[in-house]
Formats: structure tokens, sequence, C-alpha cells
């Protein structure tokens, strides 16, 4: 088994995607490192990983580079999905966005550079393509990043890029598509969309849509980007750029319908308002390069994952809801 006695780092192993990662590398028998500043992050996510002795949790911030210097010792692979991760939120504070993406992924670049880490692997987004032409994005298009954070991820892959050219560095980043699913923040206007309007509708509340509602996202349940991670982190991608989606998108009317479909709520109504500023129109992954590469296959449509995350979600909370 791969994972097995390997040492890996999880940079927001609090957040949603850096414990659900952090749970499956344990489970592959991974010693896991794993850092938070809590800020976005909320420590409940880690209550299974803290029972696990091959686990260590340290409050801190990926922008403490001698904090990270200190815990790369002997690590083989670091996972970074520490980031500010909002594109609205980006629009506000573009200097925020900038400090934690740009220089988080430098320090960790640079201790991993000088701690002889074996290779990195970086929670880029879909949303360096920006307005590109066309529905489906692949990685050689053109990227044109219309928010602070979509040039923000540009300029880490970039990095990533460059410390694999210059020093050697194995460096992967990953394009994730709109990720949702468990552990999801849901109390927060700058969390994604999925969890927003699920609130909404269970709290019998219209879901408000921004824009003609036409505009489409390719959401990809979090258990397929995990998977994702842990091939990249078995196979040789080094220097690679290489999209995680779901390859299936859908408009953001379509969703709406699905989400009151699966929670009973159909008297509900979609209720609209003003673009977002930042906003892109289509965000389709082309998934080619990840499957020749990485043999990367998503598991989960979306509407299977929207009903696993909603029956988590009605469970851990004990909600009176049914869902289709
Ligand atoms: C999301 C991620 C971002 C990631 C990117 C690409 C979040 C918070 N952001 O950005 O980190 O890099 O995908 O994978 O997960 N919308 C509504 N009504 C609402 C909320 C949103 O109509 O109440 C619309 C938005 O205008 C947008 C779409 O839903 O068109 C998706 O928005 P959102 O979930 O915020 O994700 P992205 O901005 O695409």
């Amino acid at each position: 088994m791969f994972y097995e006695n390997k040492k890996v780092i999880v940079t927001g192993a609090a957040g949603f995607i850096g414990s659900n990662l952090t749970d499956k590398l344990l489970e592959l028998g991974a010693g896991v490192i794993g850092i938070d500043n809590l800020f976005n992050g909320r420590i409940e996510n880690l209550d299974d990983a803290m029972k696990n002795k091959n686990f260590q949790f340290h409050k801190a911030d990926v922008r403490d580079l001698n904090f990270l210097l200190e815990i790369c010792e002997d690590v083989d692979i670091i996972f970074h999905e520490a980031a500010f991760a909002s594109v609205p939120q980006s629009v506000k504070m573009p200097e925020n966005c900038n400090d934690v993406n740009v220089n988080g992924i430098l320090n960790v670049l640079n201790a991993a550079r000088r701690m002889d880490v074996k290779k990195v692997v970086f929670a880029s987004s879909s949303s360096v393509y920006g307005e590109t032409p066309g529905l489906k994005k692949n990685e050689e298009m053109r990227r044109v990043p219309i928010s602070p954070y979509g040039a923000a991820k540009l300029a880490c892959e970039a990095y990533m890029y460059v410390y694999y050219h210059v020093y050697g560095l194995k460096t992967t980043s990953l394009r994730y598509f709109n990720v949702f699913g468990p552990r999801q923040r849901d109390d927060s206007p700058y969390t994604g969309v999925i969890a927003i309007w699920f609130n909404r509708a269970r709290n019998d509340q219209n879901l408000i849509v921004f824009g003609d509602g036409e505009q489409s996202r390719d959401f990809t349940y979090v258990k397929d980007v995990v998977q994702a991670n842990i091939l990249v982190g078995e196979k040789d991608a080094a220097g690679e750029i290489i999209n995680i989606g779901a390859g299936n998108p859908i408009t953001l009317n379509n969703l709406g319908k699905l989400i009151l479909k699966l929670t009973g709520k159909e008297n509900l109504k979609l209720e609209y308002t003003d673009p977002r500023p930042g906003d892109i129109k289509h965000s389709f992954a082309d998934l080619s390069k990840a499957k020749n590469m990485l043999g990367f296959q998503p598991k989960y449509k979306q509407e299977e994952g929207l009903r696993e995350y909603f029956k988590w979600y009605v469970k851990i909370h004990n909600l009176n809801l049914k869902i289709n």
C-alpha cells in the first residue's frame, strides 16, 4: 500500500476539503500532520482524525515559514489545501486573498524545497480560466481570470511550475471545479451555492439566483476530489496542471430545481437578483488529462453526490427532513 508509512502534511486540514482528505489518508495508513489557522476551518471536522494515533494537529498559519520548516522534516508529500477560498470575498478583500493564497504557497514551496519534501500537490481552481470562450475548459486554454481570487490561484500555479522547473521540486496543481459535500461550511454567505441553497430550502426560504441562472458549473463531489489527490500522490505528474471535475455541468436554474426536488420543497421558488461581480458564465471540466495521466474517473454524478451530502447533513444535525 503506497501510503503506509508515508509522512504527509495537509494544510487547511480542518477545512472542508482538507479534513475529507485527511480522513482518507489516515485510512490508507499515512502519518498525517494537519495544520490549520482555524479561520475558516472547524476543529470538529477533525473529530475522527484526532482519535487516530497517526494524526497530529497544529493550529498554525501557512504564512509562518519558520513553523513550516519545523514540521517538514522527513515529509514525503504536502497537500496544500489552505486557502482564501471565496470569489465574492476576494472582490471585497483582494489584498487578503493575495496574502493567504500567494504568500501562503510561497512559504509552502520554500519550506518543501529547503527540507527536501518529495512532492507538493496544490488545490487550484477552475476560476483561473475566467472568461475563456466555449463551455468545456481544457488545461491548454488561455487563462483570463476575472476575479482577484482567480488571479491569485493562477499566480500560485505559476509558482508551482517554477519550483518544479528551477528547483526540481515535484509539484502538481489540481484545478478543482466547484467542490461540494459533507463539511462544507453552511454558516457563511461566502460558502458554495449548494450549501447556501440547501440551508434555505430546509428553512422554507426561496433560493436566490444571481443573474439569470443560465450560468453553469461542474459541481464535483468532495470524495472525487479526495480520490484525485490520492492518485497524484501515487503517480508521477510533476510540473503538471490537471482539471478535476465531475465532467457533468448543470445550470444554476436546474441545480435549484434539483435541490427543491431532493428536499421535497417544490413549493419554493427561484428568486432572481443582480449578477455577482467576478462571476464566470460557464465552467465545465475537460477531464481527458486527468483520465490519461492519473487514471482519474469521477465516481459521483451530481444528483448522487447531492443526495449523499444532504443525507449526511440531516443525520448529523438530527433534522426531521426526508431526502428524496
Ligand atoms: C467556487 C468556489 C471556489 C472555487 C471555484 C471553482 C466556493 C465558495 N467557491 O466558486 O473556491 O475555486 O468554485 O471550483 O465554493 N450563486 C447564486 N446564489 C447564491 C450563491 C451563488 O446564484 O446564493 C451563483 C453564483 O453567482 C455562481 C454560482 O452560483 O454563478 C456558483 O457560485 P459559488 O458556489 O459561490 O462558486 P464559484 O464562485 O463558482
